[in-house]
């Protein structure tokens, strides 16, 4: 078990080895426990995180507020636009005088080929813990609640079959960071990975052949397609949602929700829902995650969101055992 985290970033979970996830699993667990059972964990009295979101949260900004008061801190929430980043503060200096006031800076800045780089930037600057609320290519709190939520469903997750589905939704342009994390995740696991898209919404070549080293090394497999039954069919668990297109609906464009999302080309594929009738093709027991918010009936039908199958509420209350295991590692411990 590996327990040195004190001081580092959360950019990526590649950046952290699998001994290391597994702690961060561990401590999840732990946290969730003493959550149910009303112990207190105060592993984190009087310290102070910084979160700056550049885009619209339910989930992250919560299980991170609400996370760091449970564990006797303070989450203070900054939106960008109120912040002198507005008037082009350089995420240098916010990233110096934000680690002066505090113990963590977490950041949501989610625009293509800028929200990674700014990250890192500050990362290369603060000397707390900066922590990635979703960028353009990671979502490492989200991948690590979904992995937490299989591991408690199934257990040991070599050779499950697991298929991240693209699907059809109107309601605003997604990054790609959700899939990305998933699909470079779960091969270190072991796992059956397909990965199902139209043409049109795939994922960079570096993230396939880097999952592809993963299913190697760890004894799963990586499948790309454009066939959505063949990822239904036999699948333990389903992770249809949407992305948008990496290169045409991102490159400048500004992931909120006013920016216009429908065209001819995604119209085309409203067919990419999850129904009834395409679970049926999947295990008897398989399992329906989606990372919420999700786009009822473009996305999946009601009757599977709300159906037996479905486990996204207990995916979405793994955010909060997972956003205070990643705090209380690296703000506090050792
Ligand atoms: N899944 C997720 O990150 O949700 P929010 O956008 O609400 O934070």
């Amino acid at each position: 078990m590996h327990s040195v985290f004190r001081g580092r970033h959360f950019i990526d979970l590649e950046d952290f080895n699998k001994e290391e996830v597994d702690t961060m699993l561990e401590v999840s667990l732990d946290l969730k426990k003493k959550f149910a059972m009303g112990v207190p964990t105060p592993y984190l009295q009087y310290q102070t995180m910084f979160m700056m979101f550049f885009e619209q949260s339910t989930r992250t900004r919560n299980s991170m507020e609400a996370g760091l008061a449970q564990l006797g801190g303070h989450a203070g929430f900054l939106d960008s636009s109120s912040m002198q980043i507005a008037h082009g503060e350089s995420a240098k200096d916010t990233a110096i005088i934000l680690s002066r006031f505090g113990h963590a800076i977490a950041c949501r800045y989610c625009n293509w080929q800028i929200g990674n780089q700014y990250l890192t930037e500050m990362a290369k600057w603060s000397t707390v813990p900066i922590m990635n609320l979703q960028c353009d290519l990671y979502h490492p709190f989200q991948a690590l609640a979904d992995l937490m939520t299989m591991k408690e469903k199934i257990g040991d997750l070599k050779r499950v079959k697991v298929s991240i589905i693209w699907a059809y939704a109107e309601s605003h342009k997604k990054p790609i960071s959700v899939p990305v994390s998933q699909v470079l995740l779960f091969p270190r696991y072991g796992m059956d990975v397909t990965l199902a898209h139209p043409k049109g919404w795939e994922l960079p070549d570096w993230v396939i052949a880097k999952a592809r080293a993963s299913a190697e090394r760890y004894g799963g497999s990586v499948t790309v397609t454009d066939n959505e039954e063949e990822a239904y069919r036999d699948a333990h668990i389903v992770i249809p949602k949407n992305w948008g297109n990496w290169v045409t609906d991102q490159t400048g464009a500004k992931l909120s929700g006013a920016s216009v999302v429908i065209d001819e080309k995604l119209m085309a594929q409203r067919s990419w829902k999850c129904t009834e009738s395409k679970m049926a093709l999947a295990n008897k027991n398989v399992m329906y995650m989606h990372a919420l918010p999700a786009d009822r009936n473009h996305e999946v039908e009601d009757s599977v969101i709300d159906g037996p199958h479905s486990i996204v509420y207990d995916e979405a209350e793994n955010r909060l055992h997972t956003a205070k295991a990643v705090m209380t590692l690296l703000m506090g411990g050792r």
